[in-house]
Order: structure tokens, then C-alpha cells, then sequence
């Protein structure tokens, strides 16, 4: 029996690829979820699932009515038909995909770039191509446009702010001046916003508020600001058009999202306010960990390109010394590197040539576990920096 070829060539992310074979005692920077606890409202909502007696039904392929208002009110939208309630929003981008990207168009992806994104254009039998940011990962709007316009047959943009690997984020003009090109072309704008409530200085803008619900689609999720990545509970919000053709594609893969989940993600969303602080608090925590524990660390992340801290995670320069070709990774100096830090200085990071060619020469440290393994974690990769 052979798979189809849809799937042929696929292979597991290379973040879980990091985990195989690290000796035992590895502190893990590599996973991109929150490690602090989930909070309490949620942690009561699951319970009162559990305790309640009777029927635990499938509800409506929708998801409950109170959850979809909870999303919509969140986003400031007006009406239900802009959101669809899904299973984590990585199936907001499967059913996303599956249902506006056509076998043999472009879908022009961010590079460096959140892994999945090139995976799902693949499993559509579509060519995923990499547009570069700029310096420090942010959104490069002319970069974009450029790619777009060498594209003729691009059926969908994705982008990713703040961005995952880089925690670039993107600005107002930028977001417009994209939205504007993909509208003029007839091109779903797929703007992944999953880090946007967990900033450090300054709020960033959403697709939505520089180009309303009709710009393009936004996801969001409890994954990261929530604190609840196994709730597996995400959200995509735009136009009722563009989502109606992706909700075939969502129920006929998984109906709705558990209703547990469900139940957490209404008490989250209700205490949105407390539950978001809470988080940042948490981020800033971390952020400043760096700057006390590994401040060499972010200088080399270049500071002056990186205006505002947001999300969790920091995208550093292998120093040029320690790009060398060997034996463990004789094509890839970055995957070799991640290999000395992860097996001779004990922490697993994940290289950034594994989120695109233009991320060859970087790692990703992620800063969402907990602080005593991330304030480790950096005691140890500190001196490889400073030596
Ligand atoms: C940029 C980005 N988008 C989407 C996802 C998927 O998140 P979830 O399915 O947990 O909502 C992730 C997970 O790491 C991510 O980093």
C-alpha cells in the first residue's frame, strides 16, 4: 500500500524532529506553547462539564451560539456568519486551504514561516512560495507585492504577524498596502494573528482594523494569549463568503471543536480582560528573564530592528563562527549548530532553516515554557553567544 501523493514527501515538523534522540536532561526552548497554568475560569468550566449529569450531545456543527457571539464580540464583528469556531486554528488554515487554493496555483507563504503554511499548500497540490520580510521578520508590504506580482496564479496570501519564527510584526501601511493588492487580484488574504494579544509594549494592529471584516480572513485561537493549546479550540473571522466554502471542509474533517472545549473557551472569552493581563504578565516575565539572564542573546537579535517585544519567541543570528559544516547536518550549518546546543550544551532550540531557506543562519528560542527551565535554558545557551 502506497499513500497518495498528496501526501508523499510530507514529513513531521521538524520541531518534534529536534525532540527525537535529545539526551536525557535537555531543557526544551523548542515548543511554541504557554507554560503557565491554565487559568482558573477555564479549569472550572471543564469541571462543570464533567460533573453535570445527562447527555453530552454533539451540539451544532457551528459550535454553541454563546461561543460564536463571545469570538465575534472579541474581534468587534457584527454578525455570526463571519466567524467559523474550528479545532485549533490549524484547521482554520486546513479547511481554510482545502476550500480557495487550487491544485497548481501559488500560495505565497512568509520566509522564514511558521512550518505548516508551505505542508498545507502542499497537501492542496499547490506551490507554496516564500515572500521575504525584513530586517528583524517584519512584514516587507513592497517584498510581498513584488512576489505577488511574479505570481500571476497566487490563490491565497498568508501572513503571519507577530510573526512566528521571527516575532516580526506588521504595520498599519503595510497591512493596507497588502490587503489592497490581494482585493485588486481577487486573492484571499489569510492574516494568521494566533501572538497578537500577547505584546510587551505596544498593542499590534490587526488586518481587520486597517482593512475591515471584507480584507482578508484573521485567525485566532486559545492556543497561545488563552493559555489552553489542549483545548484545541481556534477561529477564523471574515467575510461570511469566504468562510462558507471552508465550513464544508471543517464539518465534513471534524463537525465542532469537543464541547468541553468549548465550555472552556466561553468562560475565556468571558473573562477575556482578566485572562489577556494575566498572560502579558506572564510574557513580560519571560521577556525580561531574557534581558537579565541572556541579554547577549537579544543584542544579537539586533534591537534596533526590533522596536517592540510581542509574542514568544526570539529569533537569533548563529554566530558566524559556529556556522560550520558537520558531519551531523552536512548540508544544513544551522541544524548542525541546533544539534551541538541541544546534545553539548543540553538545550533543544529549533533551526531556523526549518521554517524556510531565508532562515538558514538562525535559531528560535521560544520563551513560553516555564520560567525556571527558560532562566536555565538561557544560563545555558548565554555563553555560546558571549565566547
Ligand atoms: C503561527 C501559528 N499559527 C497557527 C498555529 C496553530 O495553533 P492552534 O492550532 O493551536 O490554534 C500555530 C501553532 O504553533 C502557530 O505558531
Amino acid at each position: 500500500m502506497s499513500p497518495a501523493s498528496r501526501v508523499a514527501g510530507q514529513r513531521l515538523s521538524p520541531i518534534r524532529r529536534m525532540a527525537v534522540g535529545a539526551p536525557s536532561g535537555t531543557i526544551s526552548l523548542a515548543l511554541g506553547e504557554p507554560g503557565w497554568p491554565l487559568p482558573d475560569v477555564a479549569r472550572r468550566a471543564l469541571a462543570e462539564v464533567g460533573q453535570s449529569a445527562g447527555p453530552l450531545p454533539y451540539g451544532p456543527n457551528t459550535s454553541r451560539p454563546d461561543l460564536v457571539q463571545a469570538i465575534a464580540a472579541h474581534h468587534s464583528c457584527s454578525s455570526a456568519d463571519e466567524v467559523m469556531v474550528t479545532s485549533g486554528s490549524q484547521a482554520a488554515l486546513f479547511a481554510l486551504f482545502q476550500a480557495h487554493v487550487d491544485p497548481g496555483s501559488t500560495v505565497l507563504v512568509p520566509d522564514p514561516g511558521f512550518v505548516s503554511y508551505p505542508s498545507l499548500a502542499r497537501l492542496c497540490g499547490a506551490d507554496p512560495v516564500g515572500y521575504p520580510l525584513a530586517t528583524g521578520g517584519h512584514l516587507d508590504a513592497q517584498a510581498l507585492v513584488q512576489t505577488l506580482e511574479a505570481h500571476p496564479q497566487t490563490s491565497m496570501v498568508v501572513l503571519c504577524h507577530p510573526a512566528n519564527p521571527t516575532g516580526g510584526m506588521a504595520s498599519e501601511t503595510d497591512l493596507a498596502t497588502v490587503a489592497d493588492a490581494c482585493a485588486r487580484r481577487g486573492v484571499l488574504l489569510v492574516s494568521d494573528e494566533v501572538y497578537r494579544e500577547l505584546w510587551v509594549d505596544e498593542r499590534p494592529p490587526s488586518l481587520h482594523d486597517v482593512a475591515g471584516v471584507g480584507g482578508g480572513v484573521v485567525l485566532g485561537s486559545m492556543s497561545k494569549a488563552f493559555g489552553a493549546p489542549g483545548l484545541r479550540l481556534g477561529w477564523a473571522v471574515g467575510a461570511a463568503e469566504a468562510l462558507a466554502p471552508a465550513r464544508i471542509v471543517h464539518n465534513a474533517m471534524t463537525t465542532a471543536p469537543a464541547q468541553p472545549s468549548q465550555a472552556g473557551a466561553v468562560a475565556l472569552l468571558t473573562a477575556a480582560d482578566e485572562v489577556l493581563t494575566e498572560s502579558r504578565r506572564h510574557v513580560r516575565a519571560r521577556w525580561e528573564t531574557v534581558a537579565q539572564v541572556a541579554s547577549a542573546l537579544t543584542t544579537s537579535a539586533g534591537s534596533p530592528a526590533r522596536p517592540a517585544r510581542a509574542g514568544i519567541y526570539l529569533w537569533v543570528p548563529v554566530p558566524d563562527s559556529s556556522l560550520t559544516a558537520a558531519d551531523t547536518a552536512p548540508d544544513d550549518p544551522t541544524l548542525a549548530f541546533a544539534l551541538r546546543l541541544r546534545d553539548e550544551g543540553g538545550v533543544t532550540t529549533v533551526p531556523g532553516s526549518a521554517f524556510g531557506p531565508r532562515g538558514a543562519g538562525h535559531l528560535r528560542v521560544s520563551l513560553g515554557g516555564a520560567l525556571d527551565e527558560l532562566e536555565e535554558g538561557l544560563r545555558r545557551l548565554a555563553p555560546w553567544w558571549t565566547t
